[in-house]
């Protein structure tokens, strides 16, 4: 099986009680929920929250080798230098996730530090645009 990590950045822990129109009302415990159901016996599932950039990091660079990496960096995708030179090591597929329209929000979420270093950004569908990555994860490694 596939080897999948799936990193939710700083807040993420939160869902539910974040603001709905952005973000949906499942917390991060149903989507990851909704998550393995859609895809138990097709990919071997990993799940990490950190609220801190270094746990990030060291998630990463234990991660360098997996088939594919979902990281929603949340707030430090548009600050963390080294969450982005982090991931530019890992070798397998690369997938931007957020649950809001992040592009058409505040002009400060349009610093985008990762988006160059990823191969695919997946925005503004709530929890599926965890489970429309990991749809396309499923078409590129066959
Ligand atoms: C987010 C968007 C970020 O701008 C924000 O800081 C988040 C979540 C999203 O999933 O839409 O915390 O990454």
């Amino acid at each position: 099986m596939k080897k999948v990590l799936i990193i939710n950045g700083p807040n993420l822990n939160m869902l539910g009680k974040r603001p709905k129109e952005h973000y949906g009302s499942l917390t991060l415990d149903e989507i990851n929920q909704k998550i393995v159901e859609e895809n138990q016996g097709y990919f071997d599932l990993d799940f990490f929250q950190s609220n801190s950039e270094g746990e990030i990091i060291t998630k990463l660079q234990e991660a360098i080798a997996y088939d594919g990496i979902l990281i929603n960096p949340a707030a430090y995708t548009h600050t963390s230098v080294a969450i982005r030179d982090a991931l530019e090591l890992c070798t397998g597929i690369k997938l931007e996730i957020h649950l809001s329209k992040v592009d058409e929000r505040e002009d400060f979420r349009r610093i985008n530090l990762v988006r160059d270093v990823c191969d695919k950004c997946f925005q503004g569908l709530h929890e599926n645009s965890y489970i429309e990555a990991l749809r396309y994860l499923k078409e590129v490694l066959g």
